[in-house]
């Protein structure tokens, strides 16, 4: 008796448990949750073609250069790249001259050795890259690590800094324009590409020929988001080179060990096999 009890409760259980599913999958089926415009308006981030990109990825030097300069004479008013200190521009081409004169140029704060007084002075090459006090609407992120911070990587820096658009007539893939509750407010620029579609850092590239190129390379919008962007993956990644090179190192090394093996097999069972 008591036996059957436990098996009809557990059958209704069951039951339940089967209705409620049934019910919630057949109502997602027929009316599944309406996409928020912040989904339907955001886009994920182009491919960004680099030198530096796949397993046998160099860093191209004249490219990091032009970016830095882009870095310097673009965004390094409101961003710092504290992890990068000046030094470190010598992976880049610059010489021992050069890197002494590019951190002259910055002012850093920092203690006086003979005094023990915190002062500002001319920057060494020691140092690292000085913080930025910015006094506009938002925080501008340290952009060291940025590349490895966001999904994407170059190509996100490159489709943020080329992806700007005029809120009023932006239309998605689905043509539709941008709803009333997501048009940028007060200091606010609309660029699909960021999370919320809206971000307090108005369009840093906006002109051909912002920065002079020392190479010659002419200075589109597309050629300086690009240049900068790969900048700020050598920044996030200094490292790149050496251990592409070490993979490499060891994807040879194992096919020979392989090859080794192959054939010290055939040796040891060469007169053994068919008798
Ligand atoms: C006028 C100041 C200013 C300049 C110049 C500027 N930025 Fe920004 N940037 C900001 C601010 C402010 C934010 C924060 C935006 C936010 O979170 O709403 C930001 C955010 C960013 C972000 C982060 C976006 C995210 O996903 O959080 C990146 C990447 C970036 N800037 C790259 C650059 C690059 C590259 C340059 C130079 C080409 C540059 N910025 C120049 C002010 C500036």
């Amino acid at each position: 008796m008591i036996r059957i009890f436990s098996i009809l409760i557990g059958a209704f259980f069951s039951l339940a448990l089967l209705l409620a599913f049934g019910t919630g999958a057949y109502s997602y089926i027929t009316e599944p949750p309406a996409k928020t415009a912040e989904a339907r308006f955001h886009l994920k981030p182009e491919h960004l073609d680099l030198p530096s990109n796949g397993w046998f990825g160099k860093y191209d030097k004249a490219q990091l250069q032009r970016g830095f300069k882009v870095y310097s004479e673009v965004c390094a008013a409101c961003h710092s790249i504290k992890h990068v200190a000046f030094r470190d521009l010598k992976a880049l081409g610059y010489n021992e001259a050069q890197v002494k004169t590019i951190a002259a140029k910055f002012t850093v704060t920092a203690k006086d050795p003979l005094t023990g007084e915190v002062k500002d002075r001319p920057g060494v090459p020691a140092d690292r890259f000085p913080t930025v006090a910015y006094a506009g609407k938002g925080v501008p992120p340290d952009l060291s690590l940025i590349t490895k911070a966001r999904h994407g990587g170059g190509g996100y820096v490159h489709s943020l800094l080329t992806g700007y658009a005029d809120p009023a007539t932006y239309k998605n893939a689905a043509g539709e324009a941008l709803p009333k509750e997501n048009q940028p407010g007060d200091g606010l620029y609309f660029n699909p590409y960021f999370a919320n579609l809206n971000l307090s850092m108005p369009a840093p590239i906006t002109s051909e020929g912002q920065v002079t190129y020392d190479d010659g390379t002419k200075a589109t919008v597309e050629q300086m988001s690009k240049d900068v962007s790969a900048f700020l993956v050598w920044t996030a990644e200094p490292e790149l080179e050496k251990r592409h090179q070490t993979g490499a190192w060891w994807m040879g090394f194992l096919l020979f060990a392989t090859v080794l093996a192959y054939m010290s097999y055939r040796n040891i069972w060469a007169d053994k096999k068919g008798h």
